[in-house]
Parts: C-alpha cells; structure tokens; sequence
C-alpha cells in the first residue's frame, strides 16, 4: 500500500519534472526583450502565460510565433470594435472622429497583414513575415499619430495602440531568431 503510493507519488513526480518545458517562454521572452527596446519581459511572459493551453503547451520558438500573431490579431478585433463604440460617442469632435475612422481601417488593413505575416511564417519565408509584422506594428503608430496633427487633440486610443505595438514587437523579435 505504502509502496504502492510511493509508486504514484515518484510517477507524479517525474511526469511533473518531464513536462516542465516551461522554460520555454521565460527563456524566448528574455531573449526577445534583450534583441529589442520594444519589448517588454515582463508583458511578453505575461501575455503568453495567460494564452497557452496548458494541456497542450507550446515546446518550441516556432509555436510562441502563432500564438503571439493570434494574441495580437485577437486583440486588433477588440481595438477596432472598441473603436466603433467610441464612434457611437457623440462626445467627440469632428477631428477625432475623423482619426478613430482612419484608424479602424488602420487596424482593419494590420489585421490582414498579420494574415499575411502567418502565411509567410508558415512557408518559412522569414523576411516577409519580418516586413509584414514591421508593418502591422507601425500600424499602431500611424494611428497614434493621427490625433497628433491637431494641437490639444487627446487620442483616446493610446493605451491599445501601446499594447498592440508591445505585442507585434514580441513577434517580431521571435522572427528575427529564424531570420539569421
Ligand atoms: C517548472 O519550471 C518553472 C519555470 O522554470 C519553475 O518555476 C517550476 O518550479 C518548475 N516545476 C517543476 C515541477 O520543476
Ligand atoms: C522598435 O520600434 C521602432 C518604432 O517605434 C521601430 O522603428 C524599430 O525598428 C523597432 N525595433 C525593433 C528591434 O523591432
Ligand atoms: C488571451 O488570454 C486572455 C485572458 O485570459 C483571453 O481573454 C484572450 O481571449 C486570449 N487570447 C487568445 C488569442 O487566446
Ligand atoms: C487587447 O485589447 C483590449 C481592448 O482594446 C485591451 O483592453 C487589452 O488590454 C488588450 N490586451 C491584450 C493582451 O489582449
Ligand atoms: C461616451 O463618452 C463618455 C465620456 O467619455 C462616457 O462617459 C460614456 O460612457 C460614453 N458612452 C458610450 C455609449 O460609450
């Protein structure tokens, strides 16, 4: 009896110690947010952490691509329903108005891209999918710098455009590992 729970307990054990990849993503993150000033450790552990199946964990590089490019296609849908429930605001001006509309075709175009992005990932067709995910960051910034053309205008979407900028830069700088 003793034994035998011993048995399962030492089982336990060892399935615990030979599923423990999970260095996997402190160890990419580190050395993503080391190759570049865009990314934060901190966000890039996080954000991956809270979207990996934890039945199924992601063991390579390569898995951490898809899944990040998703986390970020997921989170431009959220930015530009977002986005149309502050069109529906009446409480803005015309100007900003007319920059939330730039910038939910904006992210409507980086989704696309981002499509495209995985698409070349997949075909292992490395420097597009560094092109594509430059573009899909830039995105965030273009759309920023829409409100910044009028004096005293505040944007009312720079907390998304931050995080959808960090998550693109984690991206990219997992890319850049199978770029070299
Ligand atoms: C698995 O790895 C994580 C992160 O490296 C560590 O915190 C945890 O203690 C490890 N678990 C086991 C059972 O070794
Ligand atoms: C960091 O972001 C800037 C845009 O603000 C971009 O021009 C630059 O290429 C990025 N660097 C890396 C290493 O991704
Ligand atoms: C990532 O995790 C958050 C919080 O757990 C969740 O709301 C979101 O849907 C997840 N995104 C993806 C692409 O799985
Ligand atoms: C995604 O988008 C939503 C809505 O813009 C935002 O509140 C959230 O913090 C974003 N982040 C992630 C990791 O999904
Ligand atoms: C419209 O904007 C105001 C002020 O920013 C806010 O208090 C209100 O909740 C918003 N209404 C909708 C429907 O989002």
């Amino acid at each position: 009896m003793r034994f035998t729970l011993s048995l399962v307990l030492l089982l336990l054990f060892l399935c615990q110690c030979s599923s423990n990849d999970s260095n996997l993503i402190p160890q990419s993150c580190k050395e993503a947010s080391n190759s570049s000033p865009n990314v934060s450790y901190d966000i890039c552990v996080s954000t991956l952490e809270a979207n990996i199946s934890k039945k199924n964990p992601p063991t390579k590089l390569k898995d951490l691509v898809g899944i990040s490019i998703q986390i970020t296609k997921t989170n431009g849908t959220n930015i530009i329903a977002n986005i149309l429930k502050l069109l529906n605001n009446q409480t803005f001006s015309q100007h900003t108005k007319a920059c939330l509309k730039d910038c939910s075709r904006i992210y409507k175009g980086s989704i696309s891209t981002l499509n495209d992005a995985i698409v070349a990932f997949k075909s292992k067709d490395f420097g597009t999918a560094n092109i594509k995910l430059s573009a899909a960051l830039d995105s965030s910034v273009t759309c920023e710098d829409q409100f910044k053309l009028n004096k005293g205008e505040v944007s009312p979407l720079t907390k998304e455009n931050k995080v959808y900028f960090q998550l693109n830069a984690i991206s990219l700088a997992f890319v850049h590992k199978f770029n070299h």
